[in-house]
């Protein structure tokens, strides 16, 4: 497998194409941003401890039945996955209140939500990814409707395996965001999963220990990335 040209550069990671046109290289930068990109700064080994903290997810998501677009760790920073047609559309699961939730609705952070709340999100940087439902998507032929509706279903399957992993851990898995997208017509987990797009609470102290370290300023935000990735097992030494 030869890397080649950057197809593309988002806030966090560097996408480029290899020499087999259904495979592609995902660049994990120790670039960190958040309010649309407003707040931004270079953090060190981000790019690792996310490239291993994803790569150690999808794994654990593949063994649990669910299809994910990675293939394998290239080295600190970089892994090879399948070229997926992206849904423009983000899913979130919330487990308990908190973020964006807690100000659209005037609820507590804390609040434990039962059954978990299904949200999407329309992947648009100009107009800060508005929140939609699946009556738009299908109006706007964001997605077909069963590809959609399989997200969905996939996003909720990702909320069992994950809660259960990080509960073991001593953690609560508040909420997070997951994107997908089309490989052979299947519907397959793209992006990532790490701290920088869920959120993620230790069990008895309730101590952030992600990416709101960052958007809060509390410091320590790859120490605590760093954490929860060893009480969950992740060597990053590796
Ligand atoms: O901001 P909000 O509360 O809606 O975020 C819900 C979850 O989705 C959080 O875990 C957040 O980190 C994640 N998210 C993300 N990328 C976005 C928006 C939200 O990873 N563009």
């Amino acid at each position: 497998m030869e890397k080649r040209q950057e197809l593309y550069a988002g806030k966090a990671k560097s996408v480029f194409r290899t020499d087999d046109p259904d495979k592609m290289v995902l660049v994990f930068r120790d670039d960190t941003s958040a309010f649309d990109g407003k707040k931004v700064e270079q953090l060190n080994r981000k790019g690792m401890v996310n490239n291993k903290f994803n790569a150690f997810i999808m794994q654990k998501l593949e063994e649990a039945g669910i299809p994910t677009h990675f293939e394998a760790l290239l080295s600190d920073n970089e892994a090879l996955v399948k070229r997926l047609d992206m849904m423009p559309v983000e899913c979130v699961v919330r487990n308990v209140a908190a973020g964006s939730l807690c100000r659209r609705l005037g609820v507590e952070e804390g609040l434990e939500l039962t059954p978990p709340t299904f949200e999407l999100f329309l992947k648009n940087d100009e107009l800060g990814d508005p929140m939609i439902n699946e009556s738009h998507v299908e109006s706007f032929g964001w997605a077909d409707v069963a590809h959609l509706a399989e997200a969905k279903t996939l996003t909720y399957q990702v909320n069992d395996v994950l809660k259960a992993l990080f509960a073991e851990g001593g953690m609560i898995l508040v909420d997070y965001k997951l994107e997908f997208g089309l490989f052979n017509g299947e519907v397959v987990l793209g992006d990532e999963f790490s701290p920088d797009g869920c959120r993620l609470w230790d069990a008895e102290t309730k101590e952030k220990l992600d990416k709101d370290r960052f958007r809060q300023g509390l410091g320590g935000v790859i120490e605590a990335y760093e954490d929860v990735g060893r009480r969950i097992g992740i060597d990053f030494d590796a």
